[in-house]
């Protein structure tokens, strides 16, 4: 009957696609509640390496029903290319396994002018947000103004290809849990780039935390049981803001783990901001959304670091790296002693269960911890 949740703990690109892709098939429907193609991850798997953007990466397994609630915020031209591309890699779309809210707001071009628009005004001031048009699309909703998904029929282009896809999704998820069936909702971005809890006016203009599970999809909080963290085991930001841990460009680190991680945003290209792990906002973020289970990815790309630093009560703690290679390690005893440290380390202080870790891109290349 339960609903599991898979949050951000972090500024977004934590590899929550992996994780989802990963626990995808124990569930039987997977729903996006908040955000919109501002989001990005790529997923690799046997069928290949996809790039996502609005549809739950949960479209990859065959059986399983992806949503896109009402707390999204939709572009339709984005919505039809990427629901080609998939199709054409042979990936099955149709209303069978995929259904978007009647109630998620319809991102207008005007928007994403808007969008631009505004950052240029900022100035000094920029958020350095996707350019998608998202904040001007949630202002139009909030202000009472919006277009809504079972608008769609006003615009014979989008509507000759989407319509048959907008329904009822918070009635679909509720007879699904009725049925003894499970659910896992995806969130995107990350807890500190919510609207309200994140690190303002540095956020995006939704609720990304789990507040935003329940009102972007219309569950309630008995239907939840899972909440689970994904943090990276260092830290990333795209876009301006606060970044406590930063990793200054001076110093040779942040470009070996810029590299080493791929650090570049799926969406926009654009280079992640690099820095250490940092449990000040750890805490923080475990405290607003209340996850009892954290999975920590790319342990990897710390691989051949000297000395590992994590902030904490904003001073640097130092624990030793370690040289050997734990790319695609799947058993936790096999991991270098210093590795298991490490993780151990973040689970005392975090006193959360670390119960995944993510040790390359692929599915196999995870450890499940118990
Ligand atoms: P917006 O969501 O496009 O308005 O951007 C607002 C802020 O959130 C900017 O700093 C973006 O870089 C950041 N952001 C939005 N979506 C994502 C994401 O999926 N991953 C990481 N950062 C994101
Ligand atoms: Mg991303």
């Amino acid at each position: 009957m339960p609903a599991d949740v898979v949050i951000g703990g972090q500024w977004g690109d934590e590899g929550k696609g992996k994780i989802v892709d990963l626990m995808a098939s124990d569930y039987s429907a997977v729903a996006r509640f908040s955000g919109g193609n501002n989001a990005g991850h790529t997923v690799i798997n046997d069928l290949g390496e996809f790039k996502l953007h609005l549809i739950p990466s949960g479209i990859l397994n065959r059986k399983i029903k992806c949503v896109i609630g009402n707390g999204c915020v939709v572009d339709p031209a984005v919505l039809i290319e990427e629901m080609e591309n998939l199709i054409n890699t042979g990936v099955k779309v149709t209303p069978e396994n995929l259904i978007i809210s009647n109630k998620a707001h319809i991102i207008m071009p005007e928007h994403i002018k808007l969008d631009n628009k505004q950052e240029k005004e900022r100035e000094d001031l920029k958020i350095g947000t996707t350019g998608r048009g998202i904040g001007p699309a949630y202002m139009d909703k909030v202000a009472r103004n919006g277009f809504r998904m079972e608008d769609i029929s006003r615009w014979p282009e989008w509507s000759e290809k989407l319509s048959k896809f907008v329904g009822d999704t918070q009635k679909l998820l509720r007879s699904k849990l009725g049925k003894k069936e499970n659910i896992l909702l995806e969130g995107a971005q990350g807890a500190l780039l919510d609207i309200d809890h994140g690190s303002y006016p540095f956020v995006t203009s939704s609720n990304s935390t789990i507040g935003g599970a329940l009102t972007g999809t219309g569950l309630v909080p008995a239907d939840i049981r899972n909440i689970i963290g994904i943090f990276k085991a260092y830290a990333t930001r795209v876009g301006e803001g606060p970044f406590p841990s930063e990793i200054p460009k001076t110093e040779s680190v942040a470009d070996y783990i810029l590299k080493k991680g791929h650090e570049f945003g799926t969406t926009t290209g654009r280079e992640r901001r690099c820095g250490w792990f940092d449990l000040d906002s750890a805490y923080y973020s475990i405290m607003t959304n209340g996850f009892n289970k954290i999975a920590i990815m790319k342990l990897d790309v710390l691989d051949g670091i000297k000395e590992i630093k994590v902030l904490k009560n904003d001073d640097y703690i130092t624990l030793p790296g370690w040289d050997q290679s734990t790319f695609g390690i799947d058993d936790y005893s096999k991991l270098p002693i210093n590795a298991i440290k490490y993780i151990e380390f973040l689970e005392e202080e975090l006193n959360v269960g670390i119960s995944i870790i993510s040790t390359g891109p692929e599915r196999n290349q995870t450890i499940f911890k118990s």
